[in-house]
């Protein structure tokens, strides 16, 4: 992971710039799961390179996404946008966008294409995540929609680019790249109801305040009795007091919601690893640590 790290940060010297250093220099790295997966199925230089294109076009998209969000806190610190403001944190993006492109189109076709391609689909899930925050969404297809965009066809594309690097076979490991994305999603979404905020680095209990229904929130909606819909609706988009907080968390476990949605990223997971051979065991045990992770 630390040779990915160094070509990153190869590629913002060639920039000579000394703000874009300064702007990189408050960008902590995150989990680094895109690299883990690209690694895993092909351990080598190429691998490594592919890896740090990647994880550039991830970071940009958070830093768009955390002006988009209004987001303060990023990775356990404070997002670029809460230290520089909105106008450089988006400029960031772009340039960190832009020079992974140029870096992409350095690999063998059809590479550039399926990873440009995912960018186009994350654009349009973000654009579609905006959409379903303006009223509460109950619809789960919606939902699935919107969280392979946004989340999983960049996992799916660094799967797919991956395998044809290492001359495996892409679409196999691609639906694992997939399922590996909406499982994550998933997880996410649970753990912003379940964990604390500095577990997270990030607000807790805050996709509802944001006007994110997730699919915890989706389930408990549907398992509801009418005045309990009705009183659920009320919170939406609202601040939280503790009392409302104590009776969600109590109607999430009552219902079984947030258990039957635990067991929906069981099951994608379930899925992706059995068309994987035997001999891919640590992609068995990526699935299984981001499902079962607690942050
Ligand atoms: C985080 O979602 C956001 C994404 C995974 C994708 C964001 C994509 C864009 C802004 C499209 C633009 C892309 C580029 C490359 C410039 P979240 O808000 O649900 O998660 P969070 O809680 O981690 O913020
Ligand atoms: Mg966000």
């Amino acid at each position: 992971m630390q040779r990915v790290k160094e070509i990153i940060e190869g590629f913002i010297a060639d920039l000579d710039d000394a703000y874009v250093q300064e702007l990189f220099a408050k960008i902590p790295a995150g989990k680094m799961l895109r690299s883990k997966l690209i690694l895993q199925i092909v351990p080598s230089k190429e691998g490594e390179f592919l890896a740090a294109v990647i994880e550039m076009i991830h970071a940009a998209s958070l830093l768009h996404d955390d002006v988009i969000d209004d987001a303060m806190m990023r990775r356990g610190v404070a997002s670029i946008n809460a230290i520089f403001g909105n106008k450089p944190a988006i400029m960031m993006g772009d340039i960190l966008y832009s020079k992974a492109f140029f870096e992409l189109t350095k690999l063998p076709h059809p590479i550039p294409q399926i990873v440009s391609n995912a960018v186009t689909l994350l654009s349009l899930g973000e654009l579609l995540d905006v959409q379903l925050a303006k009223s509460f969404n109950t619809n789960e297809d919606a939902y699935f929609d919107m969280i392979y965009k946004k989340t999983a066809s960049l996992i799916e594309a660094s799967a797919k680019a991956a395998a044809i690097l290492a001359g495996k076979e892409s679409e196999k490991y691609g639906l694992y790249g997939k399922n590996l994305g909406l499982a994550f999603q998933i997880v996410d979404d649970i753990l912003d109801i379940i964990q604390d905020a500095s577990t997270l680095g990030k607000p807790a209990l805050h996709d509802l305040k944001e006007g994110k229904s997730t699919l915890p929130y989706i389930y408990l909606y549907h398992a509801l009795s009418a005045d309990e819909k009705e009183k659920l609706l009320k919170l939406f988009k609202k601040d939280l007091s503790e009392e409302e907080k104590d009776w969600l968390k109590e109607k999430f476990t009552a219902t079984g919601a947030l258990e039957r949605t635990k067991e929906k990223a069981r099951i994608l997971g379930k899925e992706a690893m059995a068309i994987l051979d035997e001999e891919d065991e640590r992609l068995h045990e990526i699935m299984s640590s981001l499902i079962e992770r607690t942050y």
